[in-house]
């Protein structure tokens, strides 16, 4: 199945503009970098880059970086914006990293995108050096087992976002803004059994609120499930 990610990489530059969406800039950007600034990594490898964002805002910060997506539109883009930066056009399971060569992983709403999560994981985790990080921002299971209903608005009474078959692993088509793509919808315990088979260690989880924007925007964005932040580490 194809991802969409070809026909939708002009949508995706723009929505993300100069600075980032609203989910970026109100949400997750500030806890991300937080947790990069505490664990002070010296290289870093951003699998499912997008067009760069993350790693230039890394590579601001003095941090060395490789960006890693599958989608030629994207990296063309990354790289005209950084043209020092290191962006590379494989997907996380067939990418070919050196083994233990990155203090962190980042997987900054990439995870829902890779079609084949085992493969994924297993190249990642096998290019983290031992001691090393996985810094992931993931849309929630919640959120994904919704997607494909969104908000629903009866005539009386409240909007409601209705979650249904949250236990089945299934790909689901999603479209916003000239952006249509396949997300993989995978109950929670899809992720964290297949990070704990790694023998990973969860050290941070956290389910940012919006701090900012349009009030209604952030009010709304508030009031659901959306994304999560998590942070293991790979054994010394
Ligand atoms: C929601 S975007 C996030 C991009 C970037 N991390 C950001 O936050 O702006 C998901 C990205 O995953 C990439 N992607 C799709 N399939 C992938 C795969 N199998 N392996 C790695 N990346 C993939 C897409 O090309 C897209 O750039």
């Amino acid at each position: 199945m194809a991802s969409g990610w070809d026909a939708s990489a002009q949508a995706w530059i723009a929505v993300q503009g100069d600075d980032g969406d609203f989910g970026r800039v109100h949400v997750l950007d500030a806890p991300m970098l937080a947790i990069v600034e505490q664990l002070a990594p010296a290289r870093v490898l951003d699998v499912g880059c997008g067009e760069g964002r993350f790693c230039r805002m890394l590579a601001d910060r003095g941090i060395i970086t490789t960006g890693i997506d599958p989608t030629a539109a994207l990296i063309d883009q990354a790289r005209a914006l950084h043209p020092h930066g290191d962006y590379r056009i494989a997907t996380a399971e067939a990418m070919e990293v050196e083994a233990a060569s990155c203090d962190m992983a980042v997987c900054y709403l990439s995870l829902i995108d890779m079609a084949d999560l085992d493969a994924a994981l297993a190249r990642i985790v096998a290019a983290i050096r031992p001691g090393g990080h996985l810094l992931i921002a993931n849309l929630t299971s919640f959120n994904t087992a919704a997607v494909h209903v969104g908000w629903e608005k009866p005539l009386l009474g409240e909007p409601r976002f209705p979650i249904d078959h949250y236990l089945s692993e299934r790909p689901v088509r999603t479209a916003w803004r000239g952006i249509d793509i396949i997300n993989h919808h995978r109950p929670l315990k899809r992720y964290m059994q297949a990070l704990l088979s790694h023998g990973l260690m969860l050290t941070h989880f956290d389910e940012p609120p919006a701090t900012g924007g349009p009030p209604d925007k952030r009010d709304r964005y508030n009031r659901v499930p959306n994304f999560h932040i998590m942070a293991w580490r790979k054994p010394a």
